[in-house]
């Protein structure tokens, strides 16, 4: 039995039908950019985050430079965020010219460590950009109470409780595997500023509320009519899938693989966008799994601060202990929304063998 690390088809495939006929809508209606569909998404988005406003743009690297670019976050100004997370979050900041400044993670929840992020407070400190890594939020109250904003990097974390509620704003990406995914690529700003939503706004379509007069240098970054069609449905699913995640997490510790591996610590948040567990064996289990057929990956073993591209920030190898230990060690296996018992029960089997292997060697 081959098991994949993830199988969104499974998602979409009940909805086939439906997806065609919002597919034949757009079709007919005629209006591929910023159309009903688009303006529909934007508020029911918005109503499930529970902010004011929402605007669709092209992907979640965009929503986070455009988000950075309309709070005027650029060149002599610091942006706090992990090293252990995806590129674009780094990246985004020394896109705009200003300084990706990273702090430490908690070795249990593997997100911003407040009080490392406390400790890197300068005057140059424009933002904090905590990420909810793998769909566990990050530690919101502990990182408020430092009165520096947030822009939260929620790509992996649409629907996780306690997200989009401390940030003044909030970024989501919606690229195919992630919990709320659309057919291609796609990103969302989140606000309850309707200044800050509507500068987004105007910054994602050239600075321009018309295409006449161009009031900022900006972007050309847009949620198509079609993905923002095609979100509509998957929005309506969302709590069901996470619930799912949610089932099937719970369900590798029950059968026993938390004795073998460092498994994610349950929360009452976390939606788990992906599986990740530690081990200090990882490279032998994943050889296993592999050989098995199973789906597994390596998250962020090059941490960002030691990223060739952000080189020129001066960062060295060992000055973010917990990120790199992380780093060495974290492996995924296999999780879905209706992922079945048996893939569970023989990938728990795969590791049981590769570390009984270990034990004994
Ligand atoms: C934490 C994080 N930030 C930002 C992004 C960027 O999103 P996108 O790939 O849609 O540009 C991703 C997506 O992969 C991500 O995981």
């Amino acid at each position: 039995m081959t098991i994949p690390l993830v199988d969104v088809h499974s998602e979409y495939a009940p909805l086939k039908a439906e997806l065609e006929a919002r597919f034949r809508e757009v079709l007919d209606g005629g209006q591929f950019i910023r159309g009903p569909q688009y303006h529909a998404f934007q508020e029911e988005a918005a109503a499930y985050l529970g902010v004011k406003k929402t605007v669709g743009v092209a992907n979640g690297t965009d929503a986070l430079v455009i988000v950075l670019d309309a709070l005027e976050i650029g060149p002599g100004d610091e942006v706090i965020c992990p090293a252990f997370t995806f590129y674009a979050t780094a990246e985004s900041i020394a896109r705009r010219g200003a300084t990706p400044v990273f702090a430490d993670i908690d070795p249990v929840t593997l997100n911003l460590d407040p009080e490392d992020v406390a400790a890197r407070i300068t005057g140059r400190t424009r933002a904090i950009m905590p990420v909810h890594l793998f769909g566990r939020p990050a530690a919101m109250d502990e990182l408020a109470a430092l009165d520096v904003p947030l822009i939260e990097d929620a790509a992996q974390a649409f629907g996780a409780p306690g997200v989009a509620e401390r940030g003044i704003v909030s970024t989501y990406s919606f690229f195919p595997t992630k919990n709320l995914f659309c057919l291609g690529d796609g990103g969302l700003v989140a606000t309850s500023d309707e200044e800050l939503a509507d500068r987004v706004s105007v910054l994602a379509f050239h600075g321009s509320r018309d295409k006449t007069d161009f009031d900022f240098v900006g972007y050309n970054s847009r949620l198509d009519e079609l993905q923002a069609g095609f979100l509509r449905i998957f929005l309506t699913h969302l709590d069901e899938w996470n619930r799912g995640r949610r089932e099937v997490a719970a369900r590798y510790a029950e059968l026993g693989l938390g004795e073998l591996v460092e498994l994610p610590e349950d929360e009452v948040g976390h939606i788990y966008h992906l599986f990740v567990c530690r081990s200090p064996e990882r490279d032998r289990i994943r050889a296993a799994l592999v050989e098995a057929g199973i789906g597994t990956a390596t998250y962020y073993t090059t941490p960002l601060h030691l990223q060739p591209a952000l080189s020129f920030l001066g960062n060295e190898p060992g000055s973010l202990p917990e990120t790199e230990r992380v780093a060495a060690e974290n492996f995924s296996v296999p999780l879905w929304p209706a992922m079945p018992v048996e893939a569970q029960e023989r990938v728990v089997d795969v590791v049981r063998s590769a570390v009984a292997v270990t034990a004994k060697a």
